[in-house]
């Protein structure tokens, strides 16, 4: 496998995230070979297309975009907001997807991991996240799926797993996301 370099979006701000651990966890199982980039998205303002538009976007789109592109995989570690992706990980999709015609996401390999505290494991946000990649043109990983239920009940303190069978099952869902990662760039 050749070097290559996944960006890791969370849907979620919050300080105390637990979407934040489980990222940081399975950022932490990554092979030497394959860099995992936390991407930050609360700086993005939300889309208006009169920006892009005007030729002024701000330069934190640009930025984002700029991280985005060169990325080979995209790995979404997502809560559920009302049944649904929270608006700060559809704006960034909108966010990259714009101008039109210059979709920063265009063939990537993608995989989602979605986490509650409900018993769920944010079901519904992972299929509505679904829906987008679609045009967004993101190759999802289809198995293993990976609805983290009951997170709370999984993490101590110090947002560390101290659940094995998790931290196992998570190692299961990176090695097929990192060879998914590397099938889908090597096709291109
Ligand atoms: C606006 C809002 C809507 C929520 N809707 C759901 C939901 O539909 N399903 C669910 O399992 N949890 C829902 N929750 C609870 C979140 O799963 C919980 O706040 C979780 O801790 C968020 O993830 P984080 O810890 O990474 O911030 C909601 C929370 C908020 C703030």
């Amino acid at each position: 496998m050749s070097n290559k370099r996944a960006g890791v979006f969370v849907g979620s701000l919050r300080r105390g995230s637990y979407c934040k651990s489980i990222a940081k966890f399975v950022s932490s199982l990554a092979p030497n070979n394959f860099k995992m980039d936390m991407i930050d998205l609360s700086k993005l303002a939300m889309y208006n297309q009169d920006l892009d538009d005007d030729g002024n976007p701000p330069k934190e789109w640009t930025e984002f975009r700029a991280k985005v592109k060169p990325l080979d995989g995209c790995l979404f570690v997502t809560p559920e907001y009302n049944r649904s992706v929270p608006a700060v990980l559809k704006n960034a999709l909108d966010v990259g997807s714009r101008p039109y015609g210059k979709n920063a996401w265009d063939g990537k390999a993608g995989g989602i991991i979605s986490v509650s505290p409900g018993s769920l494991g944010a079901f519904g946000a992972n299929h509505h996240l679904r829906q987008p990649m679609a045009f967004l043109n993101i190759l999802m990983l289809q198995q293993p799926e990976a609805y983290i239920g009951n997170v709370a009940s999984i993490l101590n303190e110090k947002g560390e797993i101290t659940s094995e069978s998790t931290r196992q099952f998570l190692k299961n869902y990176m090695d097929a996301f990192v060879k998914w990662v590397d099938t889908i760039s090597d096709m291109k």
